[in-house]
């Protein structure tokens, strides 16, 4: 079916743009926030109050280039049976503090991102394996994750893993608890697995902007393919994120839902409201047959990060193509128009849009970046995310 050309990112209906980055700010933000939970991810809950407890300090990881902080962010107000979120800080030795921060999302345990020996499997990784998921052991990810790497460029690094926000079933997680400690809201437009990871983002930045280690406006917040998606979603939502790394994260990320133009056979609407339901809100499948019939597009997600800093990290269409790198490419340049509105500038396409190499000195602070790789994350993408950092959170990118 012929699918329309996306929304104008400016227009506010009738036609009519919003001309101004106040008016921007002003009217059709807050519109856009309502129209993406609203037919998209549904709403998170609002946040109970939450307690930090540094659980555990080892000075010296990684030959005492790092020190390794545990934190458990537990809510007081919720039944004792609700989740706690473990994050595992590596703040570098070497650097005056504070340090700018890299917060990942990952998916198998925060002890799979390194090797060393204080980062226990959780139980609950245990338990998957006996319903017959593989179980990842400690340091298995290390190659992905480039922790050691990471401080070597001088950066903080963060991570907290999906299961302890929301299991990636339909069973609800940690939000559920919240739901029902404030009244439920009407089903339908309760968010899903990806607002629940947003909301668990947020939870751990929370943390990082009251560790005195941290910089507080140097935050960038990095997840890949599904934690991609919910990554996208918190930096579009939450103006604390000073920069948003939204890596291959294809639909429902930053890949355009009307995908038509851009030639793209990967992953369709259809195809994964029918597979992963729970990750969105109940609205969502009614329009998987016809996305011409959304009021909003990925690109408005996107857009949502201005002025922050935003770097799409991508594969080719020959590469992973089910990620549609060529509708996430669309998307990129329809948002950038955007940052256009403050900088009293204009993006041009081919500006917005690099194909491999390296990050150039005077990168815009809105990039796709495509290697031919595959839906992996290797060193040369890391490379980029740090030559791209070191650039956008040199002085912080608050609004
Ligand atoms: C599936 C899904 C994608 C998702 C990917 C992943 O392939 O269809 O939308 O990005 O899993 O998370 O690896």
């Amino acid at each position: 079916m012929p699918q329309a050309d996306p929304p104008h990112v400016l227009e506010i209906g009738d036609g009519e743009r919003v001309e101004s980055a106040t008016a921007w700010r002003e009217q059709r933000r807050p519109r856009l926030k309502a129209l993406l939970r609203q037919y998209v991810y549904g709403y998170a809950p609002p946040a109970p109050r939450r307690r930090f407890d540094v659980d555990e300090v080892h000075e010296s990881v990684f030959a005492g280039a790092a020190t390794l902080k545990r934190i458990a962010i537990r809510f007081p107000d919720l039944p004792q049976a609700a989740p706690e979120i473990r994050l595992a800080l590596f703040v570098p030795t070497e650097t005056e503090t504070p340090n700018p921060a890299v917060f990942g999302l990952n998916m198998a345990g925060n002890h799979t991102v390194a090797d060393i020996s204080h980062l226990s499997v959780p139980a609950w990784a245990r338990e998957r394996e006996t319903a017959a998921e593989h179980l990842l052991e400690r340091g298995e990810r290390a190659d992905y994750w480039q922790v050691r790497e990471t401080i070597d460029r001088g950066y903080a690094f963060a991570t907290a893993c999906t299961w302890d926000i929301h299991p990636d079933t339909p069973e609800m997680g940690l939000t559920k608890y919240c739901w029902h400690h404030h009244g439920d809201v009407p089903g339908a437009l309760r968010g899903g697995a990806l607002a629940a990871w947003a909301w668990g983002i947020s939870r751990c930045v929370e943390y990082l902007l009251e560790d005195p280690d941290i910089r507080d406006d140097a935050i960038a917040a990095f997840g890949h393919s599904r934690a991609g998606k919910a990554t996208l979603l918190a930096g579009a939502l939450d103006e604390r994120i000073a920069l948003v790394i939204p890596h291959q994260s294809g639909t429902a990320g930053v890949a355009l839902s009307r995908r038509e133009a851009t030639a793209s056979s990967g992953e369709t609407v259809e195809q994964i409201a029918t597979a992963f339901p729970h990750w969105f809100n109940g609205y969502y499948p009614m329009f998987a047959t016809d996305v011409g019939r959304f009021p909003i597009d990925q690109h408005h997600l996107v857009a949502l990060v201005a002025p922050r800093a935003i770097l799409a990290t991508e594969s080719t269409p020959e590469a992973d193509a089910w990620t549609n790198p060529n509708a996430a490419r669309l998307s990129i340049r329809r948002a950038s128009t955007v940052w256009d509105l403050r900088e009293d500038q204009t993006l041009s396409d081919d500006e917005v849009s690099q194909e491999g190499g390296s990050i150039p000195d005077d990168a815009p602070p809105i990039l796709h970046y495509r290697r031919d790789a595959e839906h992996t994350m290797t060193p040369e993408y890391w490379e980029a995310v740090y030559d791209f950092a070191d650039q956008h959170l040199e002085h912080g990118s608050t609004p």
